[in-house]
């Protein structure tokens, strides 16, 4: 309680001081002690507010529709329903809300692909860190939405724990990062702002699981839509075609990721991992140092299965697959209260269109409030692009209030800003 009125105090003298600058390079979380969660921390609520600061590193000048950046260290539940914490980044619109018809505020939790089992590449991280060229449609899209004057926060949702792929936990910390964005303190009215999720392959994997997980895990947000890009519906079916693809390398992060809060999965992954021999555990492994981008070109066209001493047969084991299906199968643990826009390519590469088909199908069935453009052209990088302006165009209805859309379409579309086979 004593820790609360001192984090609240402590937001009144930052937000005062908004345009306090922070140009201190910031540290790896590995390196940075501000990264720990004070004693005490599990008793607290989830979404509580335990550590807070102005983003290190020059983030308003990288985001310069933006007027101030923090750093928020937050309580949150992991995927065992055990307390747990994360960070986030919170970007303030320098003009806020231009966009709207109302005086509604409007937040958008975005949530990056960050896809690595490595903690420190992080989005609180690497957003700030120098050698961050920035990626687009990511920079262009947080920009976009602070030029909207809507508030951005954008969590590390695999939480300090670097649990990549694993749905409830990602779920769990979105929903509590944005409890704590929400505090008055930042200038968000949490009763009347309109929040809204948006996150593309990795990061709609983050953001389907949040909304799925609302209504048992955060009845009391309102959240008024999510925007779900190259979804990653089913686990299983990415896995089962990961070898000797340009993209094999999201394969180790995964298990990787999956098997953070489970050690003793995670032993009998590493005991599956083949000592010698060109595909060995020490190569499989060095995916924890790196960000994915790494390893994409690190594990490019390889093999995949052949750094486990039983090939794929290894990951049939109950320890892997009991926690594909429960962590990793969207459309089983509630159903979305809010609108959905999903947008896929028929032609993706790595997680197949089928698997979404059949998602929407349930949600449909239950009359989940549901948009699904299928882009006939290009593959699942390219579909980032391609549906970027019709996922922004949404977003901009669903923060607006101006949206009313209801019941179920599924169309065909083509979108061809690129048509790269990827
Ligand atoms: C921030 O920008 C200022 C001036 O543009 C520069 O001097 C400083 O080194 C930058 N800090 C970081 C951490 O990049
Ligand atoms: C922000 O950055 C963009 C692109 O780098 C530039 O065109 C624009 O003028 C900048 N705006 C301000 C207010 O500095
Ligand atoms: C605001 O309302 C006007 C008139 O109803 C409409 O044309 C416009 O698109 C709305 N703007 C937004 C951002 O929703
Ligand atoms: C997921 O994909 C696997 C492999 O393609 C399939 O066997 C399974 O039935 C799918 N699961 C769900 C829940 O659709
Ligand atoms: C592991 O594999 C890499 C190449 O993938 C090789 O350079 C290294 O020597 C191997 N290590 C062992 C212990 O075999
Ligand atoms: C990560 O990098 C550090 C320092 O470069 C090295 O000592 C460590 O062995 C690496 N770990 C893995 C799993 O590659
Ligand atoms: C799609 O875009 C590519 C690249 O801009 C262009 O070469 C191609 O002609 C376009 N295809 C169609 C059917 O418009």
């Amino acid at each position: 309680m004593k820790s609360q009125v001192k984090i609240l105090a402590s937001i009144a003298v930052l937000v005062a001081s908004a345009t306090a600058k922070s140009d201190f390079a910031p540290l790896p979380p590995t390196q940075d002690p501000w990264y720990t969660a004070p004693r005490d921390y599990e008793s607290t609520q989830p979404g509580s507010i335990l550590r807070l600061r102005v983003a290190p590193g020059n983030l308003t000048a990288v985001f310069n529709a933006s007027s101030a950046a923090y750093n928020i260290l937050f309580r949150t539940t992991n995927s065992l329903y055990q307390p747990s914490w994360a960070v986030t980044t919170l970007l303030i619109p320098s003009h806020v809300n231009a966009a709207a018809n109302t005086s509604a505020g409007a937040l958008l939790s975005y949530q990056i692909p960050y896809n690595s089992p490595n903690v420190d590449a992080s989005p609180s991280y690497v957003l700030s860190s120098p050698d961050w060229g920035g990626s687009e449609p990511l920079n262009t899209d947080i920009q976009s939405a602070l030029r909207a004057g809507w508030y951005v926060n954008i969590p590390d949702f695999e939480s300090h724990t670097a649990s990549f792929s694993n749905g409830v936990t990602e779920g769990n910390t979105v929903l509590d990062s944005i409890r704590a964005v929400l505090n008055p303190g930042f200038g968000l009215d949490s009763s009347t702002t309109r929040t809204a999720l948006w996150g593309y392959s990795g990061g709609s994997l983050a953001s389907e699981w949040a909304a799925e997980l609302q209504r048992s895990y955060a009845p009391d947000l309102t959240i008024a839509g999510a925007a779900l890009g190259g979804l990653v519906s089913n686990g299983t079916s990415v896995l089962a075609h990961a070898s000797e693809q340009w993209w094999s390398g999201l394969l180790p992060g995964f298990l990787l990721g999956l098997t953070a809060e489970y050690p003793t999965a995670r032993s009998y992954l590493l005991s599956q991992l083949k000592q010698s021999g060109q595909y060995n555990a020490t190569k499989f492994l060095s995916v924890m140092n790196g960000t994915v981008e790494d390893a994409f070109v690190t594990f490019a066209n390889q093999p995949i299965f052949s750094y486990f001493v039983d090939g794929s047969v290894s990951l049939d084991d109950p320890l892997i697959t009991d926690l594909v299906n429960n962590n990793g199968q969207m459309g089983y643990h509630g159903i979305p209260q809010m609108p959905l826009y999903i947008y896929k390519a028929v032609r993706d590469e790595i997680t197949p269109i089928t698997d979404t088909d059949d998602l929407v199908k349930r949600y449909c069935e239950v009359g989940v409030n549901t948009l699904y453009e299928r882009n006939t052209n290009a593959g699942h990088l390219a579909e980032e692009t391609n549906g970027d302006a019709s996922a922004f165009a949404w977003l901009n209805e669903v923060l607006g209030g101006t949206y009313s859309h209801s019941g179920c379409t599924i169309r065909d579309v083509f979108l061809n800003v690129t048509n790269s086979p990827q």
